[in-house]
């Protein structure tokens, strides 16, 4: 890890949180150069927000009842996000969708890590729907968040072999593990400085991806 200040992430989840668990014990071992300055989630009953209060993390439910109360929620985090100082945020298994205005607000600076191999299967249901195709593979990838639901620049792809036996859990299990270990990775990029946003695409180390970088597990 280099010497440099920590990024300081604001991280969204609306579940189990075993991305922020695996983000924030990155941070604790000084894998990558970044710290979770707080978490927010929708949901006051997501388990990853447990997860973050026993890790010492300020870790806040804001309510989004309803349709209506999006804005609500983002005037909200905003207001944790900028009293946290947070720099990126990095969604985590956050089941909603933020506004353009908010997403254009943070140009460049929000990360998302979705179950399939982007631009395949957007949206829900990706593991059951991999295995209703036929498909050989299937995977995760960590993208720049636009406007374009799951469509942003890729990054960075994790490829797993789907295997005769795989049923959605055990494939769903799978992909998870190959998660834990491309967004830290992603993040520790963003935390050194190597991958930027630049005019609507991602950079690393100096040269556009015009294509993400894939990784196999096939353990
Ligand atoms: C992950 O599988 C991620 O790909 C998707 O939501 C899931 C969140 O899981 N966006 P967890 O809450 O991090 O365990």
């Amino acid at each position: 890890m280099s010497a440099r200040t920590p990024l300081r992430l604001g991280i969204f989840i609306s579940g189990r949180g075993s991305n922020l668990a695996a983000i924030a014990g990155a941070c604790r071992e000084r894998r990558i150069a970044a710290e979770v300055a707080v978490v927010l989630s929708e949901r006051p009953e997501a388990g990853g927000l447990r997860i973050a209060r026993e890790l010492g993390i300020d870790a806040r439910a804001i309510p989004w009842p309803g349709a209506a109360q999006r804005a609500e929620f983002e005037r909200a985090a905003e207001t944790a996000l900028v009293a946290a100082g947070a720099q990126l945020i990095v969604l985590a298994g956050f089941m909603r969708i933020l506004s353009g205005p908010f997403v254009a607000a943070h140009e460049g600076a929000i990360l998302n890590i979705h179950p399939s191999l982007l631009p395949k299967y957007p949206g829900l249901h990706t593991h059951r729907r991999v295995l209703e195709a036929g498909d050989r593979e299937h995977g995760a990838t960590v993208h720049f968040v636009t406007d374009q639901l799951d469509g942003g620049p890729r990054i960075l792809q994790a490829k797993v072999p789907i295997r005769e036996a795989d049923t959605e859990t055990s494939l769903y299990a799978r992909v998870q593990s190959a998660e834990h270990i491309i967004y830290p990775r992603v993040i520790g990029w963003r935390a050194d400085g190597r991958l930027l946003w630049r005019a609507g695409s991602a950079w690393l180390d100096g040269r556009p991806l015009m294509t993400p970088l894939v990784e196999t597990f096939d353990a």
